[in-house]
């Protein structure tokens, strides 16, 4: 078995908690080194390390993954990585929810949703080959969502959101194809979660059919699947939760 070493980014979140949750139970990881964006209020410091007897151990750290100069002193304080699974994501705010129509569009909000929903990753790819191109089968995944697709855009609306997950879609498709000409050992991945029951999805949850709203460990459970796939195919797909191959 080979051990892997995974970056969670997002971790104080649904589905990346749920995801952190499950990978620190698994026999093939040796450790966990997970990001948060706020102070937990739970645990007494930010930044610390979880280790439980059955379990591998998690490196918790406090970034603010929107700036440079903070994402490249994180990452190249990383050993070796063998996946990289970015969960960082905003659909609403206090002040902003999705925009039903363009009159309604705000540039502050249109900004926070790049800086949050896209910029992270471009910030991550920019520093993150050399930690990751020492992995046998290194994984660069982000969670982005099938809203964010071009050509499955069939209702319009979430303006925001929509154009800062094709924004992503995008960075992500050109990080695939640039370092597939420096490595054969990296697969890039979007990741579409299926509607999950965290609190970016709460107040958007009324028209979701039944049996389609996953638990954050539902979600968890299904991306780790396609995770674990995502060396069967080539580098740089956008793909649900149940494998399903999402057109860009
Ligand atoms: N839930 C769904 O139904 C659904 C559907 C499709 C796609 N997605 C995508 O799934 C991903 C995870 O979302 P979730 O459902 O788990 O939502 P969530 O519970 O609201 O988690 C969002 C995460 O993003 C982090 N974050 C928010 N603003 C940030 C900022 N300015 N800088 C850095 N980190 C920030 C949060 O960190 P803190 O908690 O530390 O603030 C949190 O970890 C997102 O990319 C979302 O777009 C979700």
């Amino acid at each position: 078995m080979t051990f892997k070493t995974i970056a969670v980014l997002g971790a104080g979140g649904g589905i990346g908690a749920a995801l952190v949750e499950q990978l620190t139970l698994r026999p093939d990881v040796q450790l966990i080194h997970a990001s948060r964006h706020a102070e937990p209020t739970v645990l007494a410091a930010g930044n610390g390390t979880d280790e439980r007897a059955d379990a591998a151990p998690i490196r918790w750290s406090v970034l603010e993954a929107s700036d440079e100069a903070a994402v490249r002193n994180w990452v190249e304080s990383l050993p070796a990585i063998d996946w990289m699974i970015n969960c960082i994501g905003m659909l609403h705010d206090q002040a902003h929810g999705p925009e039903k129509s363009i009159r309604q569009l705000d540039p502050d909000h249109f900004i926070s949703s790049m800086t949050i929903n896209c910029l992270p990753t471009l910030l991550l790819g920019k520093y993150a080959l050399p930690v990751l191109r020492k992995s046998p089968a290194g994984v660069f995944a982000t969670v982005s969502a099938r809203v964010g697709s071009i050509s499955d855009n069939h209702l319009g609306g979430w303006y925001s959101y929509r154009a800062s997950k094709a924004a992503l879609n995008m960075s992500l498709k050109c990080l695939a194809i640039e370092w597939a000409r420096v490595t054969r050992n990296i697969r890039v991945a979007a990741l579409h979660p299926g509607t999950t029951d965290t609190p970016l999805s709460r107040p958007f949850q009324g028209n979701v059919p039944h049996g389609k709203l996953f638990s954050p460990q539902k979600t968890a459970r299904l991306l780790l699947e396609q995770i674990d796939a995502l060396h069967d195919h080539p580098s740089g797909r956008f793909i649900a939760y149940d494998g399903e191959e999402i057109p860009w």
